[in-house]
């Protein structure tokens, strides 16, 4: 069942998705060669605690973190780790959830650390260009599965897949609310997008074979190739004219 915002969810989930984009104007700022996977855990989980959210991946199905922290071949759930030292050539995405009076923003980023190879760099791209095509089908009475389409035809069209195991969602007082969001599909089928559906469009892009699997730890999400994977995301709530982005810093690119 879907959930449509009122005005007042709506504000309170906005004030969550800033202080996501604060975190991610942060990181932008500090990550670099040398810093632990669980260095960058302690900076989203500081930077939302000082500003009134609480990081609502910790404790979520028991997951031990504050944010996923994914390098390279790892495509979603990284757990951050002291023993994960990211270096100069790395992607890393740090998919984050903070929670302001109940009411939630989700969002991703991959950054590339220091100069990173032509390969890196172009995944890293496409999934953010992935995203930013298929938000242009965000409009009242068009379809999920447009999106859908659009992501897996922009992905794969660059000679890259999405993965089938893992989707977009919506989002509210719940991490994970309906509609889920395929990042693969039909054009014109799921549900129709309405006024105050609140949406987390994620690409989720594998360089290589579309298969994943999962570590022993029970979260960490890799290319089953060990091939490149890169990840972006942003919380959407749908409006009379079309959307709005809830999860970027004011001069994010
Ligand atoms: N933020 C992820 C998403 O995009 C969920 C992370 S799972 C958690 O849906 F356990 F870390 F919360
Ligand atoms: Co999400």
């Amino acid at each position: 069942m879907v959930i449509i915002k009122s005005p007042r969810e709506i504000a309170l989930m906005k004030e969550a998705g800033r202080v996501v984009g604060l975190v991610f104007k942060t990181l932008e700022e500090k990550i670099r060669p040398g810093m632990s996977t669980l260095d960058i855990d302690t900076i989203v989980e500081r930077t939302m605690l000082d500003n009134q959210c609480i990081p609502a991946e910790k404790g979520y199905y028991d997951y031990p973190a504050s944010a996923c922290v994914s390098v390279n071949d790892t495509l979603i759930h990284g757990i951050p780790s002291k023993n994960i030292i990211i270096k100069e050539g790395d992607i890393v995405s740090v998919d984050i959830v903070a929670s302001y009076r109940g009411y939630m923003a989700d969002a991703c980023r991959t950054y590339k650390v220091g100069k990173v190879s032509e390969r890196a760099e172009r995944i890293v791209r496409v999934t953010k260009e992935a995203f930013f095509e298929a938000l242009k089908l965000v409009k009242i009475g068009n379809h999920i599965g447009d999106i859908s389409h659009r992501v897996q035809e922009y992905v794969e069209s660059n000679g890259y897949n999405v993965t089938r195991d893992y989707t977009g969602h919506g989002i509210g007082s719940h991490m994970h609310e309906d509609p889920t969001i395929p990042n693969f599909g039909k054009a014109g089928t799921g549900a129709k997008i309405e006024k105050g559906m609140a949406l987390c469009i994620e690409p989720m892009v594998l360089e290589g074979r579309k298969d994943t699997r999962v570590l022993n730890d029970g979260w960490t999400v890799k290319s089953r190739d060990g091939k490149l994977t890169a990840h972006y995301e942003n919380t959407v709530i749908v409006t009379e004219s079309g959307y709005e982005i809830i999860t970027m810093y004011e001069g994010e690119e």
